[in-house]
């Protein structure tokens, strides 16, 4: 069996994957998240000197864990984009280096797709089931996907802001650090103050849109109502949103199979309204899977080369930031 060592540095998260076959035998990430709250987002200049500055010790600490060398390796993958160009790049640039030195193959991996899959990782190829529908919500990401077989077909995405954003934004308007979300997610879920109603988005097709919630929430009179029972009306409003797109979607296209990934997957208020419609079976990620990780970019390869759906790339694969399904 063949050892994949993966690459993630899309976005503020450092990770390496080692696989065996399709198991994961070992995920090290460092997060930039301390360095990035003192400008309040993810600035990627910073970023991407943080992954250079990082990536060795991490791909030597994955492979310490993994107990092999790095001369077992027998192929690369890596995250080729959505994501910043400039940390991309660093990710690309080591894994071209390593498949040169170690003369091992390459592949160029897609993060959204990734997170698609996210919630198969240590199980078998067979336990996929073939028909999804398929929701991406995430910092960057906030889209409903169709899955046929292994082809992945964007039913609509986000106008505007992504969820994790508008998570985030309205957090920082609280005076939370980045990113907010799971902060938000925590404060609404234990309020018992009553709910300062929020407009629910209804596109009509499959899109979203956040920033109308967003800047209805950050103009509401912080004077006049408490911060919870705000925050508690913005998480109401901005998950139903997704809900109301998945059940239209296993309604319109008679599919039960529901996968979910992303940042925002590990929302509790999600997780329970997901599990309340009727009638789906529904595929969540483990919560150490949810964020952006190395184990899904290294975990959808196998699956890609196992089902032969994936060619070796050249060492003149780029970054591809703006990257579409
Ligand atoms: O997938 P991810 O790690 O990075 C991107 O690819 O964007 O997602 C990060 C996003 C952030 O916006 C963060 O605030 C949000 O996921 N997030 C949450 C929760 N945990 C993380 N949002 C809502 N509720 C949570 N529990
Ligand atoms: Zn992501």
């Amino acid at each position: 069996m063949k050892y994949t060592l993966a690459i993630e540095t899309s976005c503020d998260d450092t990770s390496i994957s080692i696989l065996h076959g399709i198991d994961l035998i070992s995920l090290k990430t460092f997060s930039q998240i301390k360095d990035h709250q003192k400008f309040g987002g993810v600035i990627p200049e910073v970023a991407s000197r943080l992954h250079s500055k990082y990536i060795f010790l991490v791909i030597k600490e994955a492979i310490a864990d993994a107990a092999i060398e790095l001369k077992d390796i027998d192929r690369i993958a890596v995250t080729g984009g959505p994501g910043m160009v400039n940390t991309l790049q660093v990710g690309i640039t080591i894994a071209k280096t390593l498949s040169l030195i170690l003369g091992v193959p390459l592949y160029d991996i897609d993060h959204i797709e990734a997170h698609a899959y996210s919630p198969f990782i240590n199980q078998s190829i067979n336990s996929i089931p073939n028909k999804a529908i398929i929701l991406i919500a995430s910092g960057g990401h906030t889209e409903l996907l169709l899955k046929e077989n292994w082809d992945l077909k964007v039913l609509g995405r986000t106008k505007d802001d992504s969820i994790g954003e508008a998570y985030d934004k309205v957090a920082k308007t609280f005076g939370y650090k980045y990113p907010g979300g799971m902060i938000l997610d925590r404060i609404a879920s234990k309020t018992t103050e009553f709910e300062v109603e929020a407009p629910i988005t209804r596109l009509k097709n499959y899109d979203f849109s956040y920033s109308g919630l967003k800047s209805f929430v950050i103009l509401k009179n912080k004077n006049k109502f408490k911060p919870e029972a705000i925050i508690k009306g913005f998480q109401n409003a901005a998950i139903k949103q997704l809900i109301l797109k998945v059940e239209k979607a296993v309604k319109e296209f008679n599919i039960k199979n529901v996968f979910v990934g992303g940042g925002v997957s590990a929302n509790s208020l999600l997780r329970s309204e997901l599990g309340k419609i009727k009638d789906i079976n529904l595929y969540l990620p483990k919560l150490k899977y949810t964020g952006d990780n190395a184990a899904m970019i290294g975990y959808l390869a196998v699956l890609k080369i196992r089902n032969k759906l994936i060619k070796e790339s050249d060492l003149k694969i780029d970054a591809d930031p703006r990257r579409e399904l």
